[in-house]
């Protein structure tokens, strides 16, 4: 459906049309959350927002010829690896999620020793193909694709209405029975990542036609979402796997 919208219309629009397929057909976002699928969460996700945001976005910063655009991967990648000032209070984004991860019952050591997964691992390695070695406004695409999904709009119900990590916000707070602050790695989020893919969705509109690079776009759009469908459901099914009291 949204595969057949994405040949068609102008290039935001078809990229707009695979986040919403990507929203609605991924196992992760359409299944109940667990604990062990919470917890597996908290510990993968910590180790790939520092790999995606020392690793592999730098590379795409270093191969954009646009000022602007590189310093505003340098400071989105600054806000989720150093310190967010702006929304964060002062904390790296995996930090925050640290913290979430020992409210929901995980131990710090848990969190600072867990191993990427087979299928985490597998996901650093496509995104690198489809990152290094790129042209920049495919890596553009693919630094900020994912966080798209933050911004409301995308899948139905809740999802919808307020984004991946409102949906998230609600599901761990009913799952944990946790409210307000203890929920700030998803709130910050919301704001943190409409600025973010803000930068890859303006770039692509500013730059896709000029370039010839509208089809390429999309087509970037939707692997990287697909490696990201992958990764995300490796963390469900390895979730009910781990023991949870
Ligand atoms: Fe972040
Ligand atoms: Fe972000």
């Amino acid at each position: 459906m949204a595969r057949t919208k994405a040949k068609s219309g102008g290039v935001i629009e078809r990229m707009d049309a695979v986040v919403h397929d990507f929203c609605v057909r991924t196992r992760f976002f359409n299944e109940p959350m667990t604990r062990g699928r919470a917890m597996m969460f908290a510990m993968q996700h910590r180790l790939n927002t520092r790999q995606r945001n020392s690793v592999l976005k730098l590379k795409v910063a270093s191969n954009c010829p646009d000022w602007d655009i590189r310093i505003g991967i340098l400071r989105a990648c600054a806000q989720e690896v150093i310190a967010d000032h702006e929304h964060g209070g002062g904390r790296a984004h995996w930090e925050v999620l640290e913290a979430l991860g020992q409210r929901i019952g995980l131990k710090k050591s848990q969190l600072r020793n867990a191993q990427p997964l087979p299928s985490t691992q597998l996901a650093w390695s496509a995104w690198e193909g489809l990152m290094a070695n790129r042209h920049w406004l495919e890596g553009l695409v693919a630094n900020t694709c994912a966080e798209r999904a933050n911004v409301p709009g995308y899948g139905r119900g809740v999802f919808k209405k307020s984004g991946w990590f409102g949906l998230e916000r609600q599901r761990w707070g009913t799952l944990f029975a946790l409210e307000g602050a203890d929920l700030d790695f998803f709130e910050l989020h919301e704001k943190a990542d409409i600025e973010h893919s803000d930068m890859g969705w303006k770039a692509v509109a500013t730059h896709a036609r000029a370039l010839r690079m509208e089809d390429a776009v999309v087509v970037a759009c939707e692997r990287n979402l697909l490696v990201w469908e992958l990764y995300l459901n490796g963390i469900a099914d390895a979730g009910d796997r781990l023991k949870v009291d």
